[in-house]
């Protein structure tokens, strides 16, 4: 082991000269991410359907650059990720992708469609694969790119009666498809982590939060006691995109107050 040259903790965290993308950055969890990464350093593609939204955020950083478009569909795909390593930026490549963007469903099976469940594992899962695929492909060199997959505690344990069969599956297929893409390329010097956030304040889990009852049962299943608040995944998606976790691909960071512990 050598002891002569660790690296200052703080520049562990910096991701300047690195560049980024974050799905579903219009509002909630991914413009957090966005604007973090954009203040940790990174330049950082910004991208959801609210081009509204996008801009605003574009406004909050110099170093934000919106991109809109539909995760869903094959077309917006492509074209996000020809401009995010294209003209419009002068990356050769991304080298942080944070999967975010992602949708609820309905929560009982009775209420469910099979084709609901298709369009929650297309968007949660398929769009964020195939933006990810592209994005390695895209690069000359991917040795060094870092990917994180935002996945939910729902993927790891049942949410009974929150959470529903897609958003389930997705969640625990990104948590899979997390360990298959790091195996495939971990020689390639290509991380794969995911991020399993516990209940957080955002516009999918607003109704959840107004109702008292709803509320209570997440403080009550929750060993500290309440929800997380804003800030409470910042470190752990600097941790996974930067060098401070250059060891560490295939795995699932829960970040849930103790949910999952239960
Ligand atoms: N909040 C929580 O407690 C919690 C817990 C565990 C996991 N998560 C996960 O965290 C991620 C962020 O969720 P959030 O809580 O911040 O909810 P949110 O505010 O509803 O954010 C969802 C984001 O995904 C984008 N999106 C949805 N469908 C899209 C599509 N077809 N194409 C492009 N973008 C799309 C939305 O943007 P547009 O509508 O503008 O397209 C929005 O920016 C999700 O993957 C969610 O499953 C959240």
């Amino acid at each position: 082991m050598d002891l002569t040259a660790p690296q200052p903790p703080a520049e562990l965290f910096s991701l300047k000269g690195r560049t980024a993308l974050v799905t579903g950055a219009s509002s909630g969890l991914g413009a957090r991410f966005a604007l973090l990464l954009a203040e940790a350093g990174a330049d950082v593609v910004a991208t959801a359907r609210r081009a509204d939204r996008l801009a605003e955020l574009g406004r909050l950083h110099p170093a934000i650059t919106p991109l809109p478009g539909d995760i869903d569909s094959p077309d917006d795909r492509r074209r996000i990720v020809t401009e995010a390593t294209g003209e419009a930026t002068g990356w050769d490549r991304v080298d942080i992708v944070v999967n975010n963007a992602g949708m609820s469903g309905p929560l009982r099976a009775e209420e469910e469609e099979p084709d609901d469940v298709l369009r929650l594992l297309s968007v949660n899962l398929v769009a964020a694969y195939a933006l990810t695929r592209d994005l390695v492909m895209a690069a000359d060199s991917p040795s060094g790119m870092s990917v994180v997959n935002v996945a939910s505690i729902l993927g790891l344990v049942s949410g009974a009666p929150v959470g529903g069969a897609g958003y389930a599956s997705s969640k625990a297929g990104l948590i899979g498809l997390t360990r298959e893409l790091a195996g495939q390329w971990g020689r390639r010097g290509v991380r794969v982590n995911a991020l399993a956030p516990g209940w957080f304040p955002s516009e999918m889990t607003a109704g959840l939060f107004a109702d008292e009852r709803s509320a209570g049962w997440v403080d009550r299943n929750t060993m500290v006691g309440r929800p997380g608040a804003d800030h409470e995944l910042d470190t752990a998606l600097l941790f996974l995109v930067s060098p401070a976790s250059s060891y560490c691909t295939g795995q699932v960071l829960a970040v849930d107050g103790g949910w999952t512990a239960r």
